[in-house]
C-alpha cells in the first residue's frame, strides 16, 4: 500500500466480531474508511449496521478483530472516552432531554461560560445559528418534549455535527425528516466532507446513498459482504448485493377496483381543534389511501384524531366493518375495539412495550375485547404463523422486543394488528427504519390485509412511498384536504404543486 492510501485511510476495521449472549450481530467484519468522503452503510434489518457503529461510539467493546485509527488500534472505552477520541455520533433514537430548550439540549454538558457562569445568551445565539444551518427557523426556547418526531430529530443532527470531531456517525438520520430537510443534511455532508471529516452514513433509502455517499459496505447478518464505489454500482446491483435477491417488484400491483366498493371509514367535518378547518373524506374497503402533504400540515393530526389520540377532535366519524357500522369515539380504548389499529411514527415511546417479548406484544392486540391480560393464553400457533409471513429477524418469540433491530420492532407492530382482526389500519410511516426487502413484504402485507377487505389510511413522509402504495392521495396543506388524487395515475411533481400552492417559500420546511 502506498504512503498516500495510507495518510487517507481513517478508519481500518479488521475482523471485527460482536455477540450479543450465542447470537453474532457481526463476524469478521472487514474494511477502509477514507477521510474527507462520506461512508454508506447499508443492509437489510438486524445486519449489524447499528452495531458496528455502536462500537466505534464506545457503547460497548469488540469481542474480536481491532478497529484502527490512522493505524492505532481504537477502542473507545465509553461514548464519552469516543467522543474526547473525536467521534461524535448522531443516533437513530432520540436522545434529547424533553423538559430542557432546544438552546440547553445543544450545549448539555458544554454550556459556554462567561465569568463563571453559563452564557445563556451567547448559548441562545449559537443555538439559533446551529439550527438556522440546517434550514430549520425554529424557536430555540421550545422544550424537546414538546417538539414533533421530526423537529427533534432536527435538533439532534444539529447537536452532533456541532460536535468538535473527525469522524461523524449518522445513524438513518433522514427516516423522520421531509424532502427539503434531507437536502439540507445533504449540503451539510458536504461540508463536512470538504473540511477533510469522515462521515458514516447508515441508511436504507438508495437515493440517498447514491446522492450522498462516496462508498458504500453492504454487511448482510453480520458479514461484510461488499465495500465499493458508489458510482461503481446501480441501484439494482445494490439491492441485489443486499438482500442476495433481484427484487422483481417492490410495489404490488393494484388491484382494480370495484365502482361500488363498500365504505370503511366515512368521516365527515372532522375537526381535530375546535375553530380549525374540518376535513371529510372516505376510505373504502379494499383501498389504501395516502395522505400527502409537506411535514405538519395536519396530516397527522387526522390520524391521530381518528385514532383516538385526540379527544378534543369532533365531527362524524362511522366505521362500518364485518359487525356493522357505529359511529367511532374520539377515544382510544373504544377505537381499538371497534377495530381500528394504529400504528404510530415513534414505536418505541409510543406503540411497543420493549421490555416484553415479541409473542406478548403481538397477543396484546388480541386483547381488545378482554381485560384481563395475565389469562390470555399465547397463541403459539399463530404467533410463530405471523412471525414467519413477517419475516421477523429474532432469537424466538421470546425475545424481548427492545433487543430487535429497528425494522423489525417495525414489523412486530404491524402483525400485532393483523394477528388483532382489526378492518382498519390507521399508519403513520408504515415503512419507517425498514429495510428495502422488509418494505416490499410490508408493502405486501398491507395489500393482502386490504383484499381480505381491510382498509388503510396512512401518511408518510417518503412522497416515492405513498405513490407506489396508494390507490388514493389526498393531499393536506394547512389542516384541509386540497386535492385527490388517483394514486396509479398522481406524479410527485403533481403532489408537491398542490402541496406548496400559495407559498413562496417553496420546499422549505414549514412549522405547522
Ligand atoms: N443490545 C442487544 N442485545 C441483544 N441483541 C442485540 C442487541 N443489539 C443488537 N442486537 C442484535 O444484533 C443484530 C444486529 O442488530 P443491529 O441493531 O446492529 O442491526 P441493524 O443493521 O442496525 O438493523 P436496522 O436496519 O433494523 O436498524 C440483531 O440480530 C439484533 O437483534
Ligand atoms: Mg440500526
Amino acid at each position: 500500500m502506498s504512503a498516500l492510501v495510507c495518510a487517507a485511510m481513517m478508519i481500518s476495521f479488521d475482523k471485527v466480531s460482536k455477540r450479543f449472549g450465542s447470537n453474532f450481530a457481526l463476524r469478521d467484519v472487514s474494511f477502509d474508511c477514507e477521510a474527507g468522503s462520506v461512508h454508506a452503510i447499508t443492509g437489510e434489518n438486524g445486519a449489524g449496521k447499528s452495531t458496528l457503529m455502536n462500537l466505534l461510539a464506545g457503547l460497548f467493546p469488540v469481542d474480536g478483530g481491532e478497529i484502527r485509527l490512522h493505524g492505532k488500534q481504537l477502542s473507545p472505552k465509553s461514548p464519552a472516552d469516543a467522543r474526547s477520541l473525536g467521534i461524535s455520533t448522531i443516533y437513530q433514537e432520540l436522545t434529547l432531554l424533553p423538559n430542557l430548550t432546544i438552546a440547553e439540549n445543544l450545549f448539555l454538558g458544554r454550556e459556554p461560560v462567561r465569568l463563571g457562569r453559563i452564557d445563556r445568551s451567547g448559548m441562545r445565539e449559537q443555538a439559533r445559528s446551529m439550527m438556522a444551518r440546517l434550514g430549520s427557523g425554529m424557536d430555540i426556547d421550545t422544550y424537546c418534549g414538546n417538539l414533533s418526531v421530526a423537529d427533534q430529530h432536527l435538533v439532534e443532527i444539529a447537536k452532533g455535527v456541532s460536535a468538535d470531531a473527525d469522524i461523524f456517525i449518522f445513524d438513518e438520520p433522514t427516516a423522520a425528516l421531509n424532502a427539503p430537510e434531507v437536502e439540507k443534511l445533504g449540503e451539510l455532508l458536504a461540508s463536512l466532507k470538504a473540511q477533510g471529516k469522515l462521515v458514516f452514513y447508515v441508511s436504507h433509502r438508495l437515493d440517498e446513498i447514491f446522492r450522498f455517499c462516496d462508498r458504500v459496505t453492504v454487511l448482510k447478518d453480520g458479514r461484510h459482504v461488499e465495500t465499493r464505489e458508489t458510482r461503481a454500482l446501480t441501484r439494482d446491483g445494490l439491492v441485489s448485493l443486499m438482500v442476495g435477491r433481484v427484487l422483481s417488484k417492490f410495489f404490488p400491483a393494484r388491484p382494480a377496483r370495484s365502482e361500488a366498493a363498500p365504505v370503511a371509514l366515512s368521516v365527515r367535518d372532522l375537526q381535530v381543534q375546535e375553530g380549525g378547518p374540518a376535513v371529510s373524506f372516505d376510505v373504502e374497503r379494499g383501498e389504501i389511501v395516502g395522505l400527502a402533504g409537506l411535514e405538519g400540515q395536519g396530516q397527522r393530526d387526522i390520524i391521530r384524531a381518528l385514532s383516538g389520540l385526540e379527544p378534543s377532535a369532533s365531527g362524524m366519524v362511522i366505521k362500518s366493518g364485518e359487525a356493522g357500522s357505529a359511529p367511532l369515539a374520539f377515544d382510544v380504548t373504544k377505537t381499538v375495539r371497534s377495530g381500528v389499529g394504529f400504528v404510530p411514527e415513534d414505536r418505541k415511546t409510543e406503540g411497543l412495550y420493549l421490555s416484553l417479548s415479541i409473542d406478548r406484544n403481538i397477543t396484546l392486540g388480541m386483547l381488545r375485547r378482554l381485560n384481563v391480560w395475565q389469562l390470555v393464553p399465547r397463541r403459539h400457533d399463530v404467533i410463530a404463523e405471523l412471525m414467519r409471513r413477517l419475516n421477523i429477524r429474532s432469537a424466538g418469540a421470546r425475545q424481548e422486543v427492545g433487543e430487535l433491530s429497528g425494522g423489525n420492532q417495525q414489523k412486530v407492530m404491524i402483525g400485532r394488528w393483523l394477528a388483532a382482526g382489526i378492518d382498519v389500519l390507521l399508519l403513520e410511516e408504515p415503512t419507517r427504519g425498514v429495510d428495502v426487502g422488509a418494505k416490499a413484504e410490508i408493502y405486501e402485507l398491507l395489500r393482502e390485509f386490504t383484499k381480505g377487505g381491510g382498509a388503510v389510511l396512512t401518511l408518510s413522509s417518503e412522497l416515492l412511498e405513498l405513490l407506489g402504495l396508494c390507490d388514493r392521495i389526498l393531499v393536506v396543506r394547512q389542516n384541509e384536504i386540497v386535492a385527490e388524487l388517483d394514486g396509479a395515475q398522481a406524479t410527485e411533481e403533481e403532489v408537491m404543486r398542490h402541496a406548496l400552492v400559495g407559498r413562496a417559500d417553496n420546499g422549505v420546511h414549514v412549522d405547522a
